[in-house]
């Protein structure tokens, strides 16, 4: 039994299966980065090979410039040689009792060709935006390969936000595609996505639909604009040619929180993204050919872009996605899952390991979960006892415990310990990724001592993935990560500390982003979408810790009419809800008569989330208005003029 402060190194086997096995490969990628990113990007195929490695002036940069490639060729044609009939993708649907599907790299080369000239037909162009709006159903990523293989930039919605937050999304990303479905199941319901996805084409530039036939339900239908996803494809070739790409055109827009209401397109491009997918994919959980990847993360984030989509794929792996949820119907789902298909190694977040952390071990026990090899996390801090647990029941000891630190920006996996290499400490996320410069600085640019909490950044050449700019604003990308170093560093929004050895851990945001069951919110998305939708004078939205969550929305208003208390929680719930999803709902709406505000009017949310967790408040005396956080006090505490929801 490992237990806290143990430092853990693989086993034997365990490296013997590796594709590193020596740490020689830090020192010398820090000596020379682009020379380990160049050897890497050569174990792939490119059209026209490139002219420098790494060029440009912070914040723009370019990798593997001047060079021609499509991914596509390597998820798929590459593999038609030797892995032909080899399977590619499993599907494992949310009803046990409902037959599995499978893809193998041809199965997939076919769908994607199909798709990717129905497309075509349909007016979408190289650098045309097509939204994704899917489940996590085969077809999803089809869609985004056949995008890729012309040379449209797809954008995925995550399927269980709201239309509001489809349209927002759309919008902005000027999209004039559409691809959804008619529905899918959720805790054993229809949900009815068709629907939901009609409401958000208000006000975009969406001409055309095209709809994926899964939970066979009743659709609204707008005869012109909607096409069956099976129509449209059946007559198209098996075969189409990749559109060649220049390493710097866009591949995809991925939408994340940002510090203010819209959340921002972080744009990726075709090759620094695509060496990164590959090497990460491979390095990190060293993965082979017998392989069965299974990362549980919803294709609406970037994990399920890279790890459920284009990381296994570049490697010629078998991976697996699952459309329901690790604990429907039962709480020994994923543990099915893992022993039905063999799984090898299994990706997933801190909030589903307390989830069966909390279920406890014995709904376990009829399952052997012995083929597990690789085990890692990925989205928030792991506190040490989810470590300890995931490694000891899970991981039986023996597999490696990937902690994994990264980002939508980041495109992949920057800081974690390689399984064949390790070392693996319980709560700390490990050794930045070989080729890659990340430090802890404190707010004038100098390196932190070891222990000492600073700012997580990256310095030059940052790494091929790293994002390249928000979608349509320029400002907002300069602000967000080039300002504070005055575009020498990238600076992540994320705190940190190293030990002794040079490991990380990421301890959590300096700004006001939360994770719920590991989704990236912005609170001020939330906050905005109140203010738009009721009769409040203002509002604040905070994170405070939970069980399993990790963190909850907790929604401070100041009502201005005098509309029911009862009334105005039941409203601020609906809307919230409504304008983002149902994951953001709030765990609780207090109504208070102030919010505490600097002299120069900005709400002091930190002194709110201390309201929360019953700190000691400190100095008031900066504050404009000190009388309202006793006022606040009372209102969490139960004993003022309303009571919490
Ligand atoms: C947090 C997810 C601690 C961090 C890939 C980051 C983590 C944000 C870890 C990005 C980790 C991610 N330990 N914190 N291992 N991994 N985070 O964009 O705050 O959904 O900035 O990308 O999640 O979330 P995103």
């Amino acid at each position: 039994m490992k237990k806290s402060g143990d430092l853990f190194y693989p086993s034997t086997e365990v490296k013997k299966r590796a594709w590193l096995k020596s740490r020689a490969i830090y020192k010398q990628a820090e000596a020379n980065p682009q020379k380990m990113w160049a050897t890497l990007a050569l174990e792939l195929d490119w059209i026209k090979k490139w002219r420098k490695v790494y060029v440009g002036t912070p914040p723009h940069f370019s990798w593997f410039a001047g060079a021609k490639s499509n991914i596509t060729i390597n998820c798929l044609d590459r593999h038609l040689k030797l892995r032909k009939n080899k399977v590619a993708l499993i599907w494992e649907p949310e009803n046990p009792a409902e037959p599995k599907r499978i893809l193998t790299y041809y199965d997939l080369y076919r769908d994607v060709s199909r798709l990717a000239g129905a497309l075509k037909k349909m007016g979408v162009k190289k650098g045309d935006r097509v939204g994704i709006y899917l489940p996590m159903i085969p077809e999803v990523v089809v869609s985004m390969l056949a995008c890729a293989r012309i040379g449209a930039v797809h954008s995925v919605v995550f399927s269980a936000f709201s239309s509001n937050a489809l349209q927002v999304r759309l919008q902005d990303s000027q999209a004039k595609l559409l691809i959804t479905a008619d529905g899918y199941y959720r805790r054993g319901k229809v949900i009815e996505l068709k629907k939901g996805a009609d409401d958000g084409l208000d006000g975009t530039a969406v001409k055309k639909v095209i709809v994926v036939k899964r939970a066979g339900n009743q659709v609204p239908w707008n005869e012109g604009r909607d096409f069956w996803y099976h129509d449209v494809t059946k007559d198209e070739a098996d075969s189409i040619g990749a559109q060649p790409m220049d390493s710097e055109d866009p591949l995809f827009i991925l939408y994340t929180s940002g510090s203010t209401g819209k959340p921002k397109g972080c744009v990726h491009v075709c090759g620094g993204y695509m060496v990164q997918a590959y090497a990460t994919d491979k390095w990190i959980f060293d993965i082979n050919d017998e392989d069965i990847f299974w990362s549980t993360a919803d294709i609406g984030w970037v994990t399920g872009h890279t790890y459920s989509c284009y990381g296994p794929l570049l490697n010629g792996a078998t991976f697996l996605i699952f459309e329901g949820l690790p604990d429907w119907p039962n709480t020994d789902r994923w543990a099915q899952v893992i022993d039905k298909y063999g799984v090898t190694t299994f990706y997933t977040a801190p909030t589903v390991i307390r989830m069966f952390m909390k279920t406890g071990t014995d709904s376990l026990k009829p399952y052997r979960l012995n083929t597990l090899q690789v085990i890692a996390s990925v989205g928030e801090p792991i506190s040490e006892k989810a470590w300890l647990w995931y490694f000891n029941e899970i991981g039986k000891g023996k597999c490696p415990l990937l902690d994994t630190w990264w980002q939508t920006e980041t495109g992949g996996i920057i800081v974690t310990s390689l399984a064949g290499l390790g070392p693996f400490k319980p709560a700390f996320t490990g050794l930045p990724f070989p080729g890659v410069r990340v430090r802890i600085v404190d707010d004038d640019g100098k390196e932190c001592k070891a222990g000492k909490e600073g700012n997580l950044v990256l310095l030059p050449p940052f790494t091929p993935s790293l994002l390249r700019g928000i979608y349509n604003n320029e400002k907002k990308y300069l602000d967000t990560y080039w300002s504070a170093y005055n575009n020498k560093m990238y600076f992540s929004g994320d705190l940190g500390y190293k030990d002794k050895n040079g490991l990380i851990r990421v301890v959590g945001r300096a700004d006001d982003q939360i994770k719920v069951a590991g989704h990236r919110l912005t609170t001020g998305e939330m906050e905005s979408a109140l203010a738009k939708n009721l009769s409040v004078a203002e509002c604040a939205i905070v994170g405070v810790a939970d069980d399993i969550k990790g963190e909850v929305p907790v929604v401070f208003v100041v009502s201005k009419s005098d509309i029911p208390a009862d009334q105005l929680k039941a409203d601020v719930i609906r809307i919230i809800r409504e304008e983002i999803g149902p994951i953001a709902s709030p765990k609780e709406v207090f109504i208070v008569k102030d919010l505490p505000k600097t002299r120069s009017g900005k709400i002091m949310r930190r002194l709110l989330r201390k309201t929360l967790s019953k700190e000691e408040m400190g100095d008031l005396s900066t504050l404009a208005n000190p009388e309202s956080v006793q006022q606040i006090q009372d209102t969490v505490q139960g004993s003022g003029p309303e009571q919490k929801s």
